[in-house]
């Protein structure tokens, strides 16, 4: 039986899930929308939906089975529990919630209605993060101590409701979220602790700029770093491990896995003048003690995620999308503004 999907909030990221649905699927098929902008109700239409003025009617129409919420953040609680009191299964664009208060509301809304809840946490799909996780899980850099993960734009810009506090604005809401996530469902750890630096470079009252340290309890150091305005800028990936370093320089996956040839240190450093001073202990290594491997090869689509969803409520898999994945990203994201706020590291349990 194929699936039907309305939609709450038609603007960009809505948009994407419709073209994306339209190109990858025969047995789930957008049919209609609903948002406030007369503009947008227009575009819905344009573009072959039934568009309608109010929430009330399009959540008792029944047309569809799903609905994707896809508002600004602060709108998801009220819109996705309505949805589910209403009989529906929900996909809620990320992030989830602005808190674990929001967030229990919700969970225990779709409970009681006994319906699918979940969250588009699309980028566990990306291909950087993908090879990242083959490496990590094949233990190709040997075990890590130390994973680097990064978005560093350059406008210097956070646009339209993104720049206010209200409506759940900022960098940990907006690519935050997406890469704790990326880091929690690689390491299979508790994060012990947190550390987080949040400022307002160009922006008047959002983090445009963060800095969060994890450690996990298996002792693996995870850091994190986003923000809008880096003239230059650093990898997107950077993990090292007991036995190499991986790096991933940018979106089309440029990047390389670094071994020693040597398992026995039959190199003995000797020590060399820079401009800064001798030194041994950062000598770099004779390059016939190196060798270069490629990134392993990782297909993988977001299409992966409405598969997922379709075949859940189909009964034939288990979500991979879950609720208590989702809360451990926003006890993170609690804590990190938490910590930013007392200027604090603080001992957690997540
Ligand atoms: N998963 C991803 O990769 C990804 C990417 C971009 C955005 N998003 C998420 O998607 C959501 C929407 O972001 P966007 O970039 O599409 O924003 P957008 O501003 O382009 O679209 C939001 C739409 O919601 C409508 N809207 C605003 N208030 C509303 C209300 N109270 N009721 C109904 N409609 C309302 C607006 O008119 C607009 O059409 C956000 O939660 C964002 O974090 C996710």
């Amino acid at each position: 039986m194929g699936h039907k999907l309305g939609i709450i909030g038609y603007g960009g990221m809505a948009s994407w899930h419709h073209n994306s649905i339209k190109a990858n699927f025969t047995d789930l098929e957008v049919v209609a929308a609903y948002d406030i902008s007369k503009e947008r109700l227009e575009a819905a239409k344009n573009n072959g939906l039934i568009a309608f003025e109010t929430a009330e009617e399009f959540l008792s129409s029944h047309l569809f089975d799903i609905v994707l919420v896809a508002t600004p953040n602060n709108f998801h609680c009220d819109y996705v529990c309505r949805a589910l009191e209403a009989g529906y299964n929900v996909v809620c664009e990320k992030p989830v919630a602005l808190n674990c208060e929001e967030l229990d509301k919700m969970e225990e809304t779709a409970k009681r209605c006994g319906k699918l809840f979940s969250v588009h946490q699309n980028r566990r799909w990306d291909k950087d993060y993908r090879i990242v996780k083959q490496a990590y899980e094949d233990g190709l850099v040997g075990k890590p101590f130390t994973v680097e993960s990064r978005v560093h734009g350059q406008g210097g810009m956070v646009h339209g409701w993104r720049e206010f506090k209200v409506a759940g604005g900022g960098m940990v809401y907006d690519w935050g979220v997406h890469m704790i996530d990326q880091m929690l469902d690689m390491i299979p750890s508790k994060v012990v602790s947190v550390y987080a630096n949040l400022h307002c470079v160009r922006t008047l009252e959002v983090d445009d700029y963060f800095k969060l340290v994890m450690r996990f309890e298996n002792g693996i150091t995870g850091q994190i770093e986003v923000g809008t305005f880096h003239l230059v800028q650093l990898p997107r990936w950077y993990v090292c491990g007991d036995g190499g370093s991986l790096v991933i320089n940018d979106w089309d996956c440029n990047g390389k896995i670094i071994h020693t040839k040597d398992t026995v240190m039959n190199w003995e450093p000797v020590v060399v003048q820079t401009k800064a001073g001798p030194t041994r202990t950062m000598a770099p290594r004779p390059a016939d003690t190196l060798e270069e491997k490629p990134l392993p090869d990782v297909e993988t689509s977001w299409s992966s995620y409405y598969r997922n969803i379709l075949d859940t409520i189909d009964g034939k898999a288990e979500l991979i999308v879950t609720i208590p994945s989702v809360r451990r990203v926003l006890k993170v994201i609690e804590a990190c503004f938490e910590s930013d706020r007392t200027g604090t590291g603080l001992k957690t349990d997540i």
